[in-house]
């Protein structure tokens, strides 16, 4: 190593990842090391300016083991899936050089040299907002631009995919798609941009965060308690996703939202369906606090829904029957945090105006304005 040992240097590299939430889920598992899919899944990734996670990777001479600090807590990087990431990455480093700080290093130290993380999201962790998506994508990004790793983001995507299967389509903007692939090796299990941001910039992304609370049951553990007991996602995972994939493909091509809105709000329920045909079933969308949230990011309504999701279901659903054309699409992740697609601003407007009629905030809510994508569209007097 030119930066011999003994020197105190530091190298660091800070990269920022958006979440992607799913309108067909992945949910189960073939292989649980390789993390390898029992079906086809397509998510929308969300803009970088609200839901992400901002990750610093450095390495050092210095640093004697790899280290990782979670939202200001240090956390284990032992676990298999952080291991495979990184050993995957180290793998794959090359030389690099920082003539400046007098730094080089080769292909061969990589093997060697520890690094350190540190990790932040901006949303609640672990609570069905998919956090593991944004956290392992970015972990993987920005140890890849540490490391030199000369690889596109169809291979980053198949190594982010061994640290959470959803981390694998936040590497690309848009609208995503993960194929399963049919190697044994997971080679040609990576993720696909089906269309980019611009494609269908009417839509309008509302999250409404029931409960930032960490969920009970974890993803990883959810979903292969249903692999092992559920009837129900035998048929979901060979019958049905595999015809809504297409149909969800065409939506999204033609920007057709009643198609687009039917295929999604279908795919939530079915995959909470699901869940529930588990043993011992799962409840993702009434794991719900029902203590006031505070107001996180400034960038997302938050609303209190007292009675979890049926409400926003159904003032959803009924909405949409009264219309000509349904106007907005809801879907809920492993958790009970609605994320709510509206078709237009109009249609997004007249969805906060409904959210806040039927669910207001409590009146000691920090809440005072309310961003819809990258536009403030409300503010109040406060
Ligand atoms: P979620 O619905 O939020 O994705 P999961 O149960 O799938 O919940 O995953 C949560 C786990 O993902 C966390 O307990 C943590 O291990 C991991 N994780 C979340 N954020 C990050 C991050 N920024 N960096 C590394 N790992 C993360
Ligand atoms: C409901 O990717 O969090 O959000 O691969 O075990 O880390 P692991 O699970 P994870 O599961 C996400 C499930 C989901 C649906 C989806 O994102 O497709
Ligand atoms: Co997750």
């Amino acid at each position: 190593m030119a930066a011999e040992s003994g020197k105190k240097w530091v190298l660091t590299v800070t990269a920022q990842t958006p979440t992607n939430i799913a309108v067909i889920k992945y949910w189960g598992k073939r292989d649980e090391d390789l993390i390898l899919p029992i079906n086809d899944s397509i998510s929308v990734t969300l803009d970088p300016d609200h839901l992400c996670t901002t990750t610093s990777v450095a390495v050092s001479p210095a640093f004697t083991h790899d280290r990782m600090w979670l939202n200001g807590k240090e956390v284990s990087l032992s676990g298999g899936r952080y291991q495979n990431c990184l050993r995957e990455l180290r793998s794959r480093a090359s030389d690099v050089e920082d003539e400046e700080k007098g730094i080089k290093i080769t292909k061969k130290d990589w093997e060697k040299l520890h690094v350190h993380v540190v990790s932040y999201n901006n949303f609640p962790t672990a609570a069905g907002l998919a956090s593991s998506a944004a956290g392992l994508a970015c972990l993987v990004f920005s140890l890849a631009k540490l490391m030199n790793v000369k690889e596109d983001h169809s291979k980053l995507s198949a190594i982010a995919r061994q640290g959470s299967g959803s981390a694998c389509r936040s590497l690309y903007g848009g609208f995503v798609k993960w194929i399963m692939g049919k190697e044994e090796n997971g080679s040609d299990s990576i993720a696909v941009q089906l269309a980019d941001e611009k494609h269908w910039d009417d839509l309008v992304i509302i999250i409404a965060v029931v409960s930032s609370r960490q969920k009970e049951t974890s993803s990883t553990s959810g979903m292969r308690d249903t692999v092992e007991t559920s009837m129900l996602i035998k048929h979901r995972a060979k019958e049905v996703v595999p015809k809504r994939i297409i149909q969800m493909e065409e939506a999204i091509k033609n920007r057709d939202f009643p198609a687009f809105a039917r295929l999604t709000c279908a795919d939530s329920n079915q995959f909470h369906a699901v869940c529930l045909d588990t043993l011992p079933p799962i409840f993702y969308m009434n794991d719900t606090s029902h203590r006031q949230e505070p107001f996180f990011n400034s960038s997302f309504i938050n609303v209190i829904v007292p009675h979890f999701y049926l409400p926003i279901i159904s003032c959803v659903e009924k909405w949409n029957r009264h219309e000509e054309t349904p106007q907005v699409a809801y879907t809920f992740d492993a958790g009970p945090n609605a994320v709510l697609i509206s078709h237009n601003r109009k249609a997004a407007a007249l969805l906060l105006q409904r959210l806040l009629f039927y669910f207001p905030p409590q009146s000691d809510t920090d809440l005072n304005s309310y961003v819809i994508g990258d536009k403030t569209i409300l503010k109040d007097a406060g």
